[in-house]
């Protein structure tokens, strides 16, 4: 099949190179240059494991181009894809500016039987939104599908090329039809292709991001009240995952969520909620507990030195909101960074992929580290924020000769405690009481 791509930014690209990769002709659009320049050259514009690889392949083989030609990409493809940007304005709600803009513009191109599909993480009742525009606009019925992406960053591929299910949301079962081809080759396992209405679609998006934030906030206050009445959330948690009601996926507590998902969801749903008279209490219980726990690691700091951290050197383990990616939005870090900041200390930082995005924030306040032991010369504490793989084993008597005080404040439970306390270090972990 033919698709247009809209929008080259990390849903687009992602989803434009997998129906590459399984044998469709994709035209990825976007306004910005420079990107499709890059793109044509064989530069990724973000880090994602393993897309570099299939951007190169789909493109040498010519399935996959890259244009800023909106108009010409549209007319020739019957699939018109729109992943461009939506991001959060002020008051939490999504910002469609770019949405509609692309709408306009394409609208006069479209072919006879285009099947408009939106991928992006849209308000529900986008998609009627844009059903009634075209309508307007081209004085007929166009088909306007919605398909919600649910992948993780740093799994991106492994998730589209393996999806748990695909959800497309629809006003007529023919469009659904078409859609189902076109996953086909990912759904070998059996797994399910569900079709429904345009909004429950868009809804669908929106209920799985706010359960799974949900999640991390409930399971990030319960460790803070096991902290504070001599429990283990470790052992917490397996006491409860075995019950299969409950389960043991993504209860691990830690720093709180970031990205570029979870906290724009969740405000975006508490929005949508109050624009129709209701109140989200459990939404705005969760953005607030997640806002207070991004603190815990500098309350744990500020708690052990007093408050004064003047000419301190903090070393930084974990930079991005969690591994696998160099995406810093929303990163716990930044809290972190910025505290210690405040407070005259020095941060020493390391993280594999996201030193650079940070540098554009902090420039020289910060000292960049090449590798992780490199962060600890003369440190008198070790914060971490990220559970990169390369952090979980660390060789623990360079740390102790390398360090300056043996301090460890871990956000993501790394290590046992009591190993800690023999390995000679000071150790504050999160849910669990040495
Ligand atoms: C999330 C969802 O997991 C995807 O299904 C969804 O498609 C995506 O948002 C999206 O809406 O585009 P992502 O933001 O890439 O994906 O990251 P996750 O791996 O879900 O992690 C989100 C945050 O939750 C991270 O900060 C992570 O550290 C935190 N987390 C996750 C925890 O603190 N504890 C857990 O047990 C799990």
């Amino acid at each position: 099949m033919k698709i247009a791509m809209i929008g080259t930014g990390y849903v687009g690209l992602v989803t434009g190179t997998c129906f590459a990769d399984s044998g469709n002709d994709v035209i990825c659009v976007d306004i910005d240059e420079a990107k499709i320049q890059g793109l044509r050259e064989g530069k990724i514009p973000i880090y994602e494991p393993g897309l570099s690889d299939l951007v190169l392949r789909s493109s040498e083989e010519g399935l996959l181009t890259f244009t800023t030609d909106l108009a010409a990409a549209v007319q020739a493809c019957r699939i018109v894809y729109l992943a461009v940007g939506t991001p959060p304005a002020a008051d939490g709600s999504a910002d469609l500016t770019a949405l509609k803009t692309v709408v306009d513009s394409m609208a006069p191109h479209l072919t006879d039987d285009a099947i408009v599909v939106t991928k992006s993480t849209v308000p529900v009742g986008t998609n009627e939104y844009i059903f009634r525009r075209l309508k307007e606009l081209l004085g007929r019925e166009v088909d306007v599908a919605s398909n919600p992406e649910f992948l993780k960053e740093g799994a991106a591929i492994e998730d589209f090329m393996k999806p748990d299910r695909v959800v497309v949301g629809v006003r007529r079962p023919e469009v659904g039809e078409v859609l189902h081809e076109l996953y086909r080759p990912f759904l070998r396992t059996d797994k399910p292709f569900l079709t429904m209405s345009p909004q429950s679609a868009e809804l669908t998006k929106y209920v799985a991001n706010a359960l799974l934030s949900t999640k991390i906030s409930f399971i990030n206050e319960m460790a803070n009240l096991c902290e504070k009445m001599g429990g283990d959330i470790n052992d917490v948690r397996r006491g409860i995952g075995h019950d299969q009601r409950i389960g043991f996926a993504f209860l691990f507590p830690g720093v709180g969520y970031g990205g570029s998902c979870f906290p724009k969801d969740v405000r975006a749903l508490a929005s949508m909620a109050r624009d129709h008279g209701l109140n989200p209490r459990i939404m705005d219980a969760v953005d607030e507990v997640n806002s207070e726990q991004k603190k815990v690691l500098k309350d744990k700091i500020d708690q052990h030195y007093g408050g004064n951290l003047t000419g301190k050197r903090i070393a930084v383990w974990g930079l991005a909101f969690k591994p696998r990616t160099d995406d810093i939005r929303e990163a716990p870090a930044l809290t972190l960074l910025d505290y210690l900041l405040e407070q005259g200390a020095t941060p020493q930082v390391h993280d594999p992929e996201a030193s650079e995005n940070i540098r554009a924030i902090y420039g020289d306040k910060l000292i960049y580290c090449e590798s992780a032991m490199d962060a600890l010369n003369g440190a008198d504490a070790l914060a971490i924020n990220t559970e990169w793989k390369n952090y979980h084993n660390p060789n623990f008597s360079e740390m102790r000769t390398r360090m300056n005080g043996h301090v460890i404040f871990d956000g993501r439970n790394l290590y046992e405690p009591d190993q800690m306390v023999e390995q000679g270090f000071t150790y504050h972990s999160i849910g669990r009481t040495v």
